[in-house]
C-alpha cells in the first residue's frame, strides 16, 4: 500500500486553492492509501504568529479539514507539533542541506523580499522541515498544490543525497501527486498571481454566499475580445481557469466558445461562476460550524491521530538514528 502525506499550515481559513491544489486531493486518496493528514503548526510560527491565536487557527484548520471530508477513521489526522520526531529528524537531515541551495530557494527569496525585517533561520531551514514531514512516514505521494513544487523536489534531493552518503536505499523518492494531471495553481481574481491568504484574494470554503457573490463579481476583467479566437489576458484566464476547475465542463465549454465567438458577457461568467463556487462550498460550510462547536470529538481526533502518527515516526526515527551512528549503550 503507497503512503501518503500532507500538510497544510493553520494561517486562517481555507480557501479554494487550498482546497483544489490539495485538500480535494487528499479525500479522494485516503481510501486507498496509507494517509497522513498533519496541520503545520511549526512551519507558522515562522511568521511569528500571536500565541494568544495559535492554537484556535489550528482548531480552525482541523475543523475544516474535516468539513472537507478528511476521514479520521481512515486517515491519520494529527498536529505537527504533536509528532516531535519530525522537529529531530529535521536537526539530522539539515547537516546535509548547504545553506547556497537553502538561499535560492524560490519561497525563501520571495520572504526576504517582501519582510526583509524577519529573514530567520526557522524560514531557511523551511524546506528541511517540509522534507522530514514527508520523511517521517517515508511518503511515497504528496498531494498538493503548483506553488510547493520547488519544496518536493528538494525533498527528492535530501533523500536522494541522505541515501548516497550513507550507502543506503532508505528514503523512497516522494512525489508531489494530483491524480496523474498538472499540479494546479488556483489563481486569484483580482488580475495576476495565485490565490492566497497572503495576498489578500482568497474565496474561503466559510465565506457566505453574500460574500462569494461579491468577491467574484469583482473579477479584473477587460472589454472583451475584438476578433475570433484571440488570446486571452491573465485576469480572463484566470477566471476560465477558476471555472474549468469548478464548474461542469460544459458550463467551461459554454463561456469558453462564447469567448472564442467575441459573444462573451463577463457578467454573465461571473453570476454562473459564483453560483457554482457556492454549489461547491456550501455543504463543506454547513459542516465548519458544526464540527467546530464539537471540542470534545477535536480532542479525540488528534489525540489518536498522534498516536498513530507516531507508531511510523518511531520506527523512521529508530532506522535513521542507527543509519547515521547514533546508537544505544
Ligand atoms: P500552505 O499552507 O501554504 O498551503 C496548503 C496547501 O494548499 C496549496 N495551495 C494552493 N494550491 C493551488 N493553488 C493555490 N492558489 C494554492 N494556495 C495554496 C498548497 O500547494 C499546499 O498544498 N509548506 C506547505 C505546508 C506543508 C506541507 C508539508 C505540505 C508543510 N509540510 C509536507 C505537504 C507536505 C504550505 O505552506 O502550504
Amino acid at each position: 500500500m503507497k503512503t501518503v502525506v500532507s500538510g497544510i499550515r493553520p494561517t486562517g481559513q481555507l480557501h479554494l486553492g487550498n482546497y483544489f491544489g490539495a485538500l480535494k486531493n487528499f479525500v479522494k486518496m485516503q481510501h486507498d492509501a496509507r494517509c497522513y493528514f498533519f496541520i503545520a503548526d511549526y512551519h507558522s510560527l515562522t511568521t511569528h504568529p500571536d500565541p494568544e491565536h495559535l492554537h484556535g487557527n489550528v482548531q480552525n484548520a482541523l475543523a475544516e479539514y474535516l468539513a472537507a471530508g478528511l476521514d479520521p477513521e481512515v486517515a491519520t489526522i494529527y498536529v505537527q507539533s504533536d509528532l516531535p520526531q519530525t522537529a529531530e529528524l529535521s536537526l539530522l537531515l539539515s547537516m546535509h542541506a548547504y545553506i547556497g541551495e537553502l538561499e535560492r530557494t524560490a519561497s525563501f527569496k520571495e520572504k526576504v523580499r517582501k519582510h526583509p525585517e524577519n529573514v530567520n533561520a526557522g524560514l531557511l531551514c523551511y524546506p528541511v522541515l517540509m522534507a522530514s514531514d514527508i520523511l517521517i512516514h517515508r511518503a511515497d505521494f504528496v498531494p498538493v498544490g503548483k506553488d510547493q513544487e520547488q519544496h518536493l523536489e528538494m525533498t527528492r534531493k535530501f533523500a536522494r543525497r541522505f541515501n548516497t552518503i550513507y550507502g543506503v536505499d532508505y528514503f523512497p523518492e516522494s512525489m508531489p501527486y494530483n491524480f496523474g494531471q498538472e499540479l494546479t495553481k488556483v489563481p486569484g481574481l483580482d488580475g495576476s498571481g495565485k490565490m492566497g491568504k497572503s495576498e489578500g484574494n482568497g474565496i474561503y470554503l466559510a465565506d457566505t454566499d453574500e460574500v462569494i457573490r461579491k468577491k467574484v463579481m469583482k473579477a479584473v476583467t477587460d472589454q472583451g475580445p475584438t476578433e475570433p479566437n484571440q488570446p486571452m489576458a491573465e485576469p480572463i484566464a484566470n477566471i476560465f481557469t477558476i471555472m474549468k476547475i469548478v464548474s461542469p465542463e460544459d458550463t467551461y465549454r459554454f463561456f469558453l466558445d462564447k469567448y472564442n465567438a467575441c459573444e462573451i458577457r463577463y457578467g454573465d461568467m461571473k453570476k454562473q461562476l459564483a453560483e457554482d463556487i457556492i454549489k461547491v462550498v456550501t455543504p463543506i460550510r454547513d459542516r465548519i460550524a458544526e464540527i467546530k462547536s464539537r471540542q470534545g470529538y477535536l480532542h479525540e481526533v488528534v489525540t489518536a491521530g498522534a498516536e498513530r502518527a507516531r507508531l511510523s515516526a518511531d520506527e523512521t526515527m529508530r532506522a535513521v538514528r542507527e543509519i547515521m551512528g547514533i546508537k544505544p549503550f
